[in-house]
């Protein structure tokens, strides 16, 4: 979740690294939540209701988009720099139900472990958010 679009640019870039190496390195193993998690420093605007108001939008449309579109979306909220991203992506071959149940675990553990950061990564074993 983010505010600039350079900066989402460059997130995308990371991220899809990261993504590949993870993937590469530990695709099948039964990964500990924590172990992929990644957020950014805290950050006092994330406190402000227009964000929290953006960032559950943004998080109840992946959840409600992501297992019906073959495990992806990316989506958007708010204006401007209030404006927030997302993306979740669920494994190829995990089921509609196994990408709801993830998105839902991803969401959760970045609202309960990053909730002050702006910039958050989680990893599971069936989708990444
Ligand atoms: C998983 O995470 C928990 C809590 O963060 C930690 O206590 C445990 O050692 C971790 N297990 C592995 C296999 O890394
Ligand atoms: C994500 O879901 C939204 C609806 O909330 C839809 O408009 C958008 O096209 C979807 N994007 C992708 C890439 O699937
Ligand atoms: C996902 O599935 C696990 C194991 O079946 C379950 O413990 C957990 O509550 C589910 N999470 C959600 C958000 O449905």
């Amino acid at each position: 979740m983010l505010i600039n679009f350079k900066a989402v640019l460059k997130w995308f870039v990371i991220c899809s690294n990261s993504m590949l190496l993870f993937y590469s390195t530990c695709c099948n193993a039964d990964i500990n939540a924590s172990a992929g998690l990644e957020c950014s420093k805290a950050d006092k605007s994330t406190s402000e209701d227009e964000f929290q108001t953006n960032l559950k939008k943004l998080l109840n449309s992946l959840v409600a988009e992501a297992p019906y579109r073959n495990g992806f979306n990316e989506s958007r909220e708010g204006k401007d720099s209030n404006k927030v991203y997302g993306i979740v992506q669920c494994r190829g071959d995990v089921s509609v139900s196994e990408c709801d149940n993830c998105t839902k675990e991803s969401i959760s553990i970045a609202l309960r472990d990053c909730s002050k950061s702006k910039h958050v990564k989680v990893w599971l074993k069936w989708c990444f958010l």
